[in-house]
This record gives structure tokens, C-alpha cells and sequence, in this order.
């Protein structure tokens, strides 16, 4: 069976989402009045709706996912082709995708050696959390088994990764949570917690605070974003970084960077954390890995982390004892692997930061222009702008007007993104991430949209 919807069909496809389908991040109660939007076709940066409406898609899918953009028949024929040779096997047993992906995958990861797969960015988090938790019980007399995360950041859906949640409006009523994850302050120079000269030293240090008072044998392992994304687009100062892999390193924190964001090209980089020169213990990555092509997950650990695993062969509790069912779809490796041949032979790469530096350098220029935008940042083509009420105060713009600049790019046909039920009061970032392939018209014409919505918000 196709779904090939004719366009006199689709009244009955909205009828049906809006009886049948619960949507994500969502209060339902519009949907009784309005039609759910449905997009029905991608292509490049574009995607159209049921009503025929055409956007430019400024942030790959609604959650920087679509990193080479829509429409890659090559990566649909990858899948199609290996899903009638082979959909699926267990992950006990390897598969030719699996195996393949995971050998280039590591290419791009000098340090690092071992690919756990699994299929959500959650769930990658997660199986973190767990060999944390094991290797505290197995090599550390059951200590060392607190994980720390910091304000701001986001590490996924689930009870375990909600307790590691810097954004309580996505945490509030769903605790309670596990014990023994606990917060460091965030890094975001903007909105300072110091008034000092080299901010970035003095954020980094705020963790070895934490690591002292909670007592450095009972933490084993810090998560960070390498660029923190839905809590507002945070690029850390100058020498953080630096900090954190000494801190690290000193108490023998191990360090896991959550690059389901900034992972696979977003930043410039094929990952984040090579911006700033860390050495992870572990890498967890998710949306871009197959661009939202096939749902694929991996936990990339060193080979010194995987050896805990396995250094008691006699023991029958001795390995790591968790299963992703998903985890065995061939459809993700094979999606990942042509999503990877795609950014290598388009130099993917190169037109991130190129075109990076042309939407930061607009974002500057409509600061220069709108008071309301207090601050501007990003790395490659993950960007935000920070809205104000007031620049001296800094006091946040009311988060229903950021939804306001939102909608009306959405009516001029540009699709953009804003921080949204993160953090009381300070959901006031738009953000900004679209596919790699954006040329400069594209980057363009996104900051043109947003500068008319800025006047015609706020004037
Ligand atoms: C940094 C980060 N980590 C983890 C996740 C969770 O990924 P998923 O929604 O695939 O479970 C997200 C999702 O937005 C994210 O932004």
C-alpha cells in the first residue's frame, strides 16, 4: 500500500489527526476550533502543508532533525534497499548497516571507539545513566554513582533523563524523580551568576563546587550540551570547556556530552564537542545522525569505558545488561551512513560555517535595528536571538509576544522555532537551525522574515 493522498482526500486527513492523533507538546483544546496543521511533501529547505501552503523551514523539522534536508531519494533507496535484504536482527548479533556505520562513525571520533545503538535521543542518555550506575556498583564499591547536569540544558523525555532536566518547566509534574542527579549552575554569560573577567573559568568552576560539596567519590559522571539548545541556544565562554575537562579529570568525573543537537554537522563540526578540543568518555547522539530519515540513536563510548564491561568474563552480571529492541533496525545505520556520504560529498561542513557566520552576522545586524533583540548567538547553523523587554534590564519579553514574532514568520512562510515551556519566565529565545544545504538566499531571507516580524510585533 502507498499513501498517495489525492488533494481531495486530505480534508479527510486533517479530520482524522485531529479525531484520532495526540500531538506532541500540545494543548488540544485549539484543535476544536482549528485545523491541525498536516505538512504532506519536503523538498531541499521546503516542505508544504494539506492546504497547499509552501514554507521555508528554518529549523529542520521543528527540532534541528533534518540536516540535509527533505527529499533524499538516495537515502530512501538505502533504506528501501536493505529493508527487503534485511529490516531487522536483534542487537545481540550484528548487521551490515550496524557494522558499517559504526566503523565510520568512529572515524569522525578520534578517542573514541565503541557504538551502543538505540532509537530516541532519550534512550541514548539513558543507557549512559545506566553504565554510570553500573560501573559505580562494579569498580567503585557502589560510590560514585551521582550524575550531574546543568542548568538550562535537556537530555530527553523519560523519568531518568526528566531528572536530569536544566528546564523545570519540562520536568514540573512529572517527579517524583530518582535520587542522585543534581544540578551545576549553567554557563550563559548573558544572564551572569558572576561578575567576573574570565566568566567562562568561573562557570566551569562552579561544578567543582558541586563535585566538593556533594563529595567527589560519590559523583561519576557529569552530562553536558556542548551547545545547549532548547534552553536557549548557549555557546559557553571563552575557557569553559578548558575548565571542565580539568575539573573532570581531577575528581575522575566521566565526561558525557549529549550532542543529539549538535551532533553530525550542526555546529560546523561533525560534532560539538570538537569545537572546544574535549576528550568525552561518552557521546550521545540522535535527530541529525540519519536527518529523520529512519529513527536511530547511538551511545558512542572510549574503549577504556567499554573494557569495564567485559574485564570478568566469569561473572555472569559482569556485562552490560540492556536491550534496545529498536536498536536492531537496520533502517537507521544504512539511513546514517548515506546522510554521512551526503555531508562528506557536499562539504556539508564548509557551507555550515559559512553560512553560520552570514545568519549570525544578520542576527547582529537586526539587533542593531530592534531594541527588543537583547542578544544573538549560535555556532553553524544553530543560532538564537534573545528578546527583551528592556536592554538594560534584560527583563524577558512575555513569552506569548516571542510566540507572536513565531506566527508571524509562519504567515510570511518561514518557519522558525522559539524556546518554549523550558524555563519560568525566560522562554524568550527564537531559535534557529536549518538544514546544512541552506545557501545564502535561504539564510536571507529567514532574517529578512524575522526582521519584518520583529516591526510588525513590536513595531
Ligand atoms: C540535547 C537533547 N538531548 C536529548 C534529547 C532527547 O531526544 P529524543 O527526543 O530523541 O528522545 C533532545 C531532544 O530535543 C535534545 O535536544
Amino acid at each position: 500500500m502507498t499513501l498517495n493522498i489525492s488533494p481531495n482526500d486530505l480534508g479527510h486527513v486533517i479530520e482524522a489527526d485531529r479525531a484520532n492523533v495526540w500531538h506532541h507538546l500540545s494543548q488540544h483544546k485549539a484543535y476544536e476550533t482549528i485545523n491541525p496543521r498536516i505538512y504532506i511533501e519536503g523538498k531541499g529547505l521546503k516542505v508544504w502543508d494539506a492546504l497547499g501552503n509552501e514554507y521555508l523551514d528554518a529549523v529542520s523539522g521543528g527540532v534541528w532533525t533534518v540536516n540535509v534536508g527533505y527529499g533524499r531519494e538516495s537515502i530512501a533507496n538505502a533504506v528501501r534497499d536493505q529493508l527487503v535484504k534485511l529490516n531487522y536482527f536483534a542487537g545481540a548479533a550484528g548487521t551490515i548497516p550496524g557494522a558499517l556505520f559504526a566503523e565510520k562513525l568512529i572515524e569522525k571520533m578520534p578517542g573514541m571507539s565503541r557504538v551502543y545503538y538505540s532509537n530516541s535521543g532519550s534512550e541514548a542518555n539513558e543507557k549512559v545513566y545506566k553504565m554510570v550506575r553500573q560501573i559505580a556498583h562494579r569498580h567503585h564499591g557502589g560510590k560514585k554513582w551521582k550524575i550531574l547536569f546543568r542548568e538550562r540544558d535537556y537530555h530527553g523525555t523519560t523519568i531518568a533523563t526528566l531528572a536530569t532536566s536544566g528546564q523545570p518547566q519540562r520536568a514540573a509534574q512529572y517527579g517524583p524523580f530518582p535520587d542522585g542527579f543534581i544540578s551545576v549552575p549553567h554557563c550563559l554569560e548573558y544572564r551572569k551568576q558572576w561578575d567576573v573577567e574570565n566568566y567562562g573559568e568561573r562557570a566551569a568552576n562552579a561544578i567543582e563546587e558541586v563535585i566538593l560539596r556533594e563529595g567527589p567519590d560519590t559523583v561519576g559522571c557529569i552530562v553536558l550540551e556542548p551547545v545547549t539548545a532548547g534552553g536557549g541556544v548557549i555557546v559557553p565562554p571563552k575557557g569553559y570547556w578548558e575548565r571542565v575537562q580539568q575539573i573532570c579529570e581531577k575528581y575522575q568525573v566521566l565526561l558525557h556530552i549529549d550532542e543529539v543537537v549538535c551532533g553530525v554537522g550542526r555546529t560546523g563540526k561533525w560534532f560539538g564537542y570538537q569545537q572546544y578540543g574535549v576528550k568525552p568518555d561518552f557521546v550521545t547522539m540522535a535527530k541529525g545522525v540519519a536527518s529523520g530519515y529512519a529513527a536511530i540513536s547511538c551511545t558512542v563510548t572510549t574503549e577504556r569505558v567499554f573494557d569495564m564491561f567485559k574485564d570478568d568474563a566469569s561473572d555472569p552480571m559482569s556485562y552490560f545488561r540492556d536491550i534496545s529492541t529498536f536498536g536492531g533496525c537496520t533502517a537507521g545505520p544504512v539511513a546514517a551512513l548515506e546522510n554521512m556520504r551526503i555531508i562528506e560529498e557536499e562539504n556539508l561542513l564548509e557551507n555550515t560555517v559559512l553560512m553560520g557566520e552570514r545568519c549570525l552576522k544578520n542576527l547582529e545586524a537586526l539587533k542593531a535595528k530592534h531594541n527588543v533583540v537583547g542578544d544573538v548567538r549560535g555556532l553553524g547553523l544553530f543560532l538564537g536571538a534573545e528578546l527583551v523587554a528592556d536592554r538594560k534590564t534584560k527583563e524577558p519579553i512575555d513569552e506569548k509576544r516571542v510566540q507572536a514574532v513565531v506566527a508571524d514568520c509562519l504567515k510570511q512562510g518561514v518557519i522558525i522555532g522559539a524556546t518554549n515551556r523550558s524555563l519560568d519566565g525566560l522562554n524568550n529565545t527564537l531559535c534557529l537551525s536549518p538544514a546544512l544545504i541552506a545557501t545564502a538566499n535561504d539564510i536571507d531571507r529567514i532574517t529578512d522574515v524575522i526582521d519584518r516580524a520583529l516591526t510588525n510585533v513590536f513595531g
